[in-house]
């Protein structure tokens, strides 16, 4: 019997903007029939307004306890310059991870003062381009600080504000290599070296000070950063008595996890809040902090619903003893099964004849047998020629496609207000050529 605790499916794909109108699937009230076929498979569909709906809901809920907040999205969710805009203008602040995402930013109209550069194993080029562009620089390792500070000096720059990572030990995520705290993790410097690190930072000439956990990506269970936060307040604490330093921020990371399937919630954001909120404003009310800004940086939880891939079925293989269903959207378009082992969802896009339940894997056109989309999924009978759903791709999705087999990324599509607009083209043949260059002597 159905779990009645459970979210009915038809209200789980409504909070995805998802629904169907006389058989048709419709995505941010669009027919995705009319949309595949405008601008042809294998094609990225995004809502607008889903997006701006999430961020406003997440900004709901911290401002509900406290005003002093940034939303700080990490871009490498989903770095496609609408998409930055469209947060851009509901406020949110933007977490980069390499110089290129910066960069990234600077083109969507977004100002330094609302970036925070949290990359790893930075290297000088990445201190100097930060610092000739303003742009605050969150620390991964101890033994960089000289180096920045060096860089600061180099190009006479005053050292205004800095922070550091710290790694809480306590890292939680939806897959091994998305858990980003731990003794064995590459991330941040453990509590044994915080107070070593922000002496020596206020020792070169640093003024303005920030701190920044980030525990792992995809948690959909709010209680597993308990720990995490719990030992990021005490250590925050200490650091705060034995040093005289007043913090401009203190910054929680992202992680917020989407309901990838369909007997999954949503994050229950009021626990969520409860953990974290509540945990840095009893920190802040015990004394010796100046109302620091509190930050989060979410990526996937901003974007991933409000994008689907449309794709096409071209092969219907029954080899006998297993049924596939090929289509023309591989790990090179959505890496994440193939990386992660990750579920994603997918559906029919007309469902107006009745067919029989037949269960498939759906494949991609990836020359590798790990280009599974979907593993052992039930749907209604398909047919070459039939569109597919893929949902929730709206982070890390296109940020990590590739080109692999030579096959040219799909464009991207906005859609909001019922209409459609192309926010990136299709790639090319040519694309995919242009940055080789072949020596005289193969000429
Ligand atoms: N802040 C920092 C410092 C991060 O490294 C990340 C993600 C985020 C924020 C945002 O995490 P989110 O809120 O999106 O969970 N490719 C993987 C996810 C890797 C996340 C890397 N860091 C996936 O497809 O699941």
């Amino acid at each position: 019997m159905r779990d009645k605790t459970k979210m009915d499916y038809k209200k789980w794909l409504r909070n995805k903007e998802l629904k169907y109108r006389d058989n048709i699937l419709y995505f941010a009230d669009v027919s995705t029939i009319e949309l595949a076929e405008k601008y042809s498979t294998p094609i990225y569909i995004i809502n607008e307004q889903l997006i701006r709906k999430r961020y406003k809901q997440l900004k709901d809920v911290l401002a509900s306890e406290y005003k002093r907040n940034e939303i700080h999205f990490a871009i490498k969710a989903n770095s496609n310059l609408s998409i930055l805009k469209i947060l851009n203008s509901e406020g949110a602040n933007f977490d980069c991870s390499s110089t290129g995402e910066i960069y990234t930013c600077f083109k969507a109209g977004i100002s330094p003062e609302q970036i925070i550069y949290t990359g790893n194993m930075f290297t000088d080029e990445d201190f100097n381009f930060a610092v000739k562009n303003d742009v605050l620089v969150n620390l991964d390792s101890l033994s960089q600080l000289k180096r920045l500070a060096m860089v600061y000096d180099n190009l006479g720059k005053e050292k205004n504000a800095i922070s550091f990572r710290i790694n809480p030990e306590f890292g939680a995520g939806h897959h091994a290599h998305t858990i980003t705290a731990g003794k064995n993790i590459k991330f941040g410097i453990l509590d044994n070296q915080v107070i070593e690190a922000y002496k020596k930072a206020k020792e070169v000439g640093f003024k303005k000070f920030g701190t920044h956990i980030h525990i792992g990506s995809g948690i959909l269970n709010p209680h597993n950063f308990d720990k995490a936060i719990h030992k990021y307040l005490g250590i925050i604490t200490n650091l705060a008595d034995t040093l005289d330093i007043t913090f401009e921020f203190i910054d929680f990371g992202g992680g917020l996890g989407i309901p990838y399937r369909p007997e999954e919630e949503p994050l229950d954001l009021q626990v969520y809040k409860e953990i974290v909120v509540k945990g840095f404003k009893e920190l802040v009310e015990k004394g010796g902090f100046d109302e620091p800004i509190l930050i989060i940086e979410p990526g996937r939880y901003l974007t991933a619903e409000a994008s689907i891939i449309l794709a096409q079925i071209n092969t219907i293989k029954n080899n006998g003893y297993k049924m596939f269903a090929g289509i023309n959207a591989g790990f090179n378009t959505l890496i994440r099964p193939m990386m992660y082992g990750s579920y994603h969802h997918i559906i029919p896009c007309d469902i107006s004849q009745e067919r029989e339940k037949v269960t498939y894997d759906i494949a991609g056109p990836i020359c590798e047998s790990g280009d599974i989309i979907g593993k052992e999924r039930e749907l209604p009978e398909l047919n070459e020629g039939d569109y597919l759903a893929i949902l929730d791709a709206g982070a890390y999705g296109f940020t990590m496609s590739s080109s692999y087999n030579s096959r040219p990324r799909p464009a991207e599509i906005l859609v909001n207000n019922g209409q459609s607009y192309k926010i990136r083209e299709a790639e090319t043949f040519d694309d995919i050529l242009k940055h080789q260059i072949i020596p005289d002597h193969l000429k």
